[in-house]
């Protein structure tokens, strides 16, 4: 099985079994501290008697004030009151099924999730689980990644509890001139879910990257194998890092001033649960229009490359001019002073200001 970047549809990636540090929370297996935090993310801001939510799930008090000790180790703040019992007090930074899974839309609330603390890269570890048949969606979330992957082989930094790094899994076939679709469907999902959650007004460098006042807040890796007799892609998987609230300080020297994420200051009102919610509905949603190319008219509206003058190489040969438009199979269209047109479906575009 060959897996390919899907905007470098000539690059091959090895996909070799690493061994994960997992974490994962299933949906079938859920504990004790899970119901725990269900209830108490229920009533947040109030106290439940310990008393009564053992009633409620049918387990023994001791187990309750266990769960609570062990979500707390965890990192959850949850305050304990004698004779009032627990309150889920502040934002949870931690990511948690429990948290996400109420925020899907209904016909999401069954995908498959999986959370790791740390990971390697949730790309590595998607293709390796689609390959095997997850089901369409199933989704895959690390608090880091000690090898995250961005496009031409660079590495994505992804450091710990201020990011989110996530697969999603689609179990779809299209074919491989519309490859590129699912990259700029997924920049077009990922500003929609910034949008709902902030007011934060995000835009898009083509063909993947998401910018926040000028600096590049999330970047998408989508890859995915290619039949070759039938020129279909299927078995997609859309890599998606979110900088929420990386400090610059937490970015290596040489791309502070281009990295940037959603709140600098490191602290973030909105958690990575909610993100995570977020963007699973907007680019499953998204999915279901690729065919269709529905979300284009809004991928050229924030799409800042446009009307800039850029320049890239091909087999080595510069070439620069005007980014026009934005071809329906996503390609950008580039103007040469001398009038010739040239679409630009693949291969790195860097933005030039005019001066
Ligand atoms: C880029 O900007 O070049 C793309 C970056 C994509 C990073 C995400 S983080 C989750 C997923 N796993 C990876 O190893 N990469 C993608």
């Amino acid at each position: 099985m060959w897996f390919y970047d899907i905007l470098l549809l000539n690059e091959t990636q090895s996909h070799e079994a690493q061994k994960d540090k997992k974490q994962t929370w299933g949906l079938a297996a859920v504990s004790a501290k899970q119901e725990v935090l269900k209830v108490l993310e229920n009533n947040r801001g109030q106290y439940v008697s310990g008393e009564k939510m053992a009633e409620n799930l049918g387990i023994s008090r001791a187990a309750i004030w266990k769960a609570i000790k062990g979500l707390q180790d965890m990192g959850y703040m949850i305050d304990g009151v004698r004779k009032k019992g627990y309150c889920l007090t502040g934002q949870s930074n931690r990511l948690s099924l429990y948290m996400i899974q109420p925020l899907l839309k209904d016909k999401y609330k069954n995908i498959h999730i999986y959370l790791y603390d740390q990971i390697d890269s949730t790309n590595r570890a998607a293709k390796e689980l689609a390959n095997t048949g997850a089901p369409n969606g199933t989704t895959l979330i690390a608090d880091m990644q000690s090898a995250g992957r961005g496009r031409l082989g660079r590495t994505f930094v992804s450091p710990p509890n201020s990011g989110l790094y996530m697969s999603v899994i689609l179990q779809k076939g299209i074919f491989s001139d519309k490859a590129i679709n699912v990259t700029t469907m997924t920049a077009v999902a990922v500003c929609r879910a910034i949008e709902k959650l902030t007011d934060k007004k995000p835009q898009i460098k083509w063909v993947n990257d998401i910018l926040v006042d000028g600096k590049k807040v999330c970047g998408i890796l989508a890859e995915a194998s290619l039949d070759v007799d039938s020129q279909r892609i299927n078995r997609i998987v859309i890599g998606i890092g979110l900088n929420i609230s990386t400090k610059e300080s937490d970015f290596p020297e040489e791309i502070r001033g281009v990295a940037g994420s959603l709140y600098e200051t490191g602290f973030s009102p909105i958690s990575r649960n909610q993100f995570a919610a977020a963007i699973i509905n907007e680019v499953l949603e998204g999915a279901e229009q690729i065919e269709t190319g529905a979300y284009m008219e809004e991928y050229k509206k924030k799409c800042v490359t446009l009307g800039k003058r850029v320049f890239f190489e091909r087999d080595g040969i510069r070439y620069e001019g005007e980014a026009v438009s934005i071809g329906d199979n996503g390609a950008l269209i580039v103007r040469q002073d001398n009038g010739v047109v040239i679409p630009v479906s693949f291969g790195e575009v860097s933005v030039r200001l005019v001066e």
